[in-house]
């Protein structure tokens, strides 16, 4: 599919399945605008991607803020939210502050962010989430995260008959090769991805290109609403 004369709004956009998104767009010939907190991980991006890509910093749990980024922005058609701030812990030992920074990431951006961008959203167009394995896969350290992930995609299905004719789906990510997991020291990180890997039926890690490959594939296709697409390697049945 050709994306010349489209633009995309990808929060998130600066790093993992997100800034894979947005090489793929430019590769079709559309336009994106990355989005995040960090502004020279934005542009660094951008300057690798050249002019089709333009950046808009702000934080996700700033309502004005969001509200002012989509005005900016204008008329667009796709947006997807890759954004996430998480920790993984046991729920006893997670603090307030860290839940809040994951209710932004997952919850109130995402409503932030619908909410705003629906004035400017093509008919035609389509919003899609991510949210995750953990919310089919209990694990410990990971209460909040399956929480999030499973209200994401509540909100997603509600959303699709609110904001009809624009199409609204959720990709759900299995363990995928990103900057999410770099909080972990080398070995550690190595050792998650090499046993996960194992565990699965298709015997690898998700990789940031098979995500955006399936953003893609629910953005393209206009009969595709109200679903979630599970890339996790057979992960909720391994
Ligand atoms: N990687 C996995 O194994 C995995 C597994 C299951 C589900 N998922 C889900 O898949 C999605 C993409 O994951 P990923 O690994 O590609 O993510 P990632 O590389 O960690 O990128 C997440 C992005 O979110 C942005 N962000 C976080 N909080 C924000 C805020 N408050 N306001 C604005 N931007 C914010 C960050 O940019 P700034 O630093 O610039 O703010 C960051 O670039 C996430 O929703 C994640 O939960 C991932």
């Amino acid at each position: 599919m050709s994306y010349h004369g489209k633009k995309v709004v990808i929060l998130g956009g600066g790093s993992g399945m997100g800034l894979s998104l947005a090489e793929k767009i430019v590769a079709l010939g559309g336009q994106a605008v990355i989005c995040g907190r960090n502004t020279a991980k934005l542009q660094a991006a951008a300057d690798r991607l050249g002019a089709a890509v333009s950046v808009s910093t702000f934080d996700l749990g700033e309502e004005q803020a969001v509200k002012a980024a989509f005005d900016r922005i204008g008329a667009f058609d796709h947006l997807v939210s890759t954004a996430a701030q998480l920790t993984f812990a046991p729920a006893v030992e997670l603090t307030t502050e860290q839940v809040q920074s994951m209710l932004v990431s997952k919850f109130w951006g995402p409503f932030y962010a619908s909410k705003y961008a629906a004035p400017h959203i093509a008919k035609n167009g389509s919003i899609t989430f991510f949210s995750g394995l953990a919310a089919y896969r209990p694990a410990p350290g990971a209460s909040v995260v399956a929480s999030l992930n499973a209200g994401l995609e509540g909100f997603a299905m509600t959303l699709a008959l609110e904001l009809k004719p624009v199409r609204v789906n959720v990709v759900s990510p299995g363990v995928v090769d990103t900057p999410t997991w770099d909080f972990l020291s080398d070995a550690d990180r190595k050792g998650l991805l090499d046993s996960v890997a194992a565990s699965l039926p298709v015997g690898r890690v998700g990789q940031a290109a098979d995500l955006a490959d399936a953003a893609l594939a629910v953005m393209g296709n206009g009969f595709i609403s109200a679903t979630v697409l599970h890339v996790d390697g057979g992960g909720r049945v391994a």
